[in-house]
């Protein structure tokens, strides 16, 4: 599996060793930056996680600032991307099972590490359900279209 990684300044060091941790599990990563704790403006780095996501050029982004807030807002500005903040592994669980989620944000000032570890393995390992959930995110999709057209 193929995945984008992006973090601004604050989640630069988190994201530095989930590359590692992921990388060592066999997963083919590409990371967008940040490259250093310089502070930086967290906008960029999601969107071009996210642009890689809705592209096809990757199987699913992790997206990192200090509270996950600011890249889960932008990364799901983006088409096709549906971005989900987790903090816990009940939710990184349900945003696959029920919402397909393809982009997971994390907030480095919100989980430890091995908490996000716990939050990213359950999140790459949990299937879609499919049955009245892909009707619901076949809608999210329509209100999507409907707004790329204005
Ligand atoms: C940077 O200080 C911080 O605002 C940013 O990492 C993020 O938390 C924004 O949502």
């Amino acid at each position: 599996m193929r995945i984008a990684i992006g973090s601004d300044h604050a989640g630069f060091s988190l994201k530095e060793e989930l590359k590692e941790f992921l990388i060592k599990k066999g997963y083919q990563v590409k990371d967008v930056g940040a490259f250093s704790d310089d502070s930086v403006d967290y906008p960029e780095f999601s969107e071009k996680v996210a642009v890689l996501v809705s592209q096809k050029k990757a199987d699913r982004g992790i997206v990192i600032c200090g509270t996950g807030i600011g890249v889960s807002i932008v990364a799901n500005k983006v088409p096709g991307v549906r971005a989900a903040l987790c903090q816990n592994v009940f939710t990184a669980r349900y945003s696959r099972r029920h919402n397909d989620s393809n982009v997971l944000a994390l907030g480095a000032r919100v989980v430890e590490l091995t908490q996000a570890k716990k939050i990213i393995i359950t999140w790459l390992t949990t299937s879609f359900e499919g049955g009245r959930h892909e009707r619901r995110v076949k809608q999210i999709k329509k209100i999507e279209d409907k707004y790329l057209k204005c």
